[in-house]
């Protein structure tokens, strides 16, 4: 199950972030994949807008983890572009998610293709470059419905 947008300008990458931090259930985990200036961290910054969130998201990739409490839920933003698989492991992502150690929220993590393993369940969001500098995001959902994102 996959949907496909095109995303024509950082404001459209934006409105969907929005879009999915007004609507996702806690628990829920987004796992971003895309090269570097696809538009993750802009995402991430509509996501908190849609949730609340009093306080500007900046990019994690030196603190790995960012917590954000303000909002309708928690958000955790990870970023793992710096780690290698092993040192992922030992930051032990699922922490976020399984919802015992911390308040259950929405876990983003950017570069997710260094995760060594996946949750159960979790939004997917691809994003790539067109040729015209615009974006296109091929937005899927592993053992869960896309309703509500597009319903
Ligand atoms: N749909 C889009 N079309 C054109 N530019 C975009 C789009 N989405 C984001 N951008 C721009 O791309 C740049 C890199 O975005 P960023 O979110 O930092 O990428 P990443 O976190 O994936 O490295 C930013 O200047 C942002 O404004
Ligand atoms: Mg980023």
């Amino acid at each position: 199950m996959a949907e496909t947008m095109l995303l024509e300008n950082a404001a459209a990458t934006q409105a969907l972030g929005i879009k999915l931090g007004e609507r996702l259930p806690e628990n829920t985990v987004i796992l971003l994949k895309g090269d570097l200036g696809a538009g993750k961290t802009t995402l991430t910054q509509g996501i908190g807008l849609g949730l609340g969130i009093s306080e500007a998201i900046a990019s994690p990739t030196f603190t790995l983890v960012n917590e954000y409490h303000t909002g309708r839920i928690p958000l955790y933003h990870l970023d793992l572009y710096r780690l290698e698989p092993e040192q992922v492991d030992r930051l032990y992502p699922e922490t976020y998610w399984e919802g015992e150690d911390y308040p259950p929220g929405l876990t983003v993590i950017e570069w997710s293709e260094r995760l060594p393993y996946l949750p159960e369940r979790y939004f997917q969001i691809a994003l790539c470059h067109t040729n015209d500098d615009q974006r296109q995001a091929i937005i899927s959902a592993v053992n869960l419905e896309l309703d509500p994102i597009f319903g």
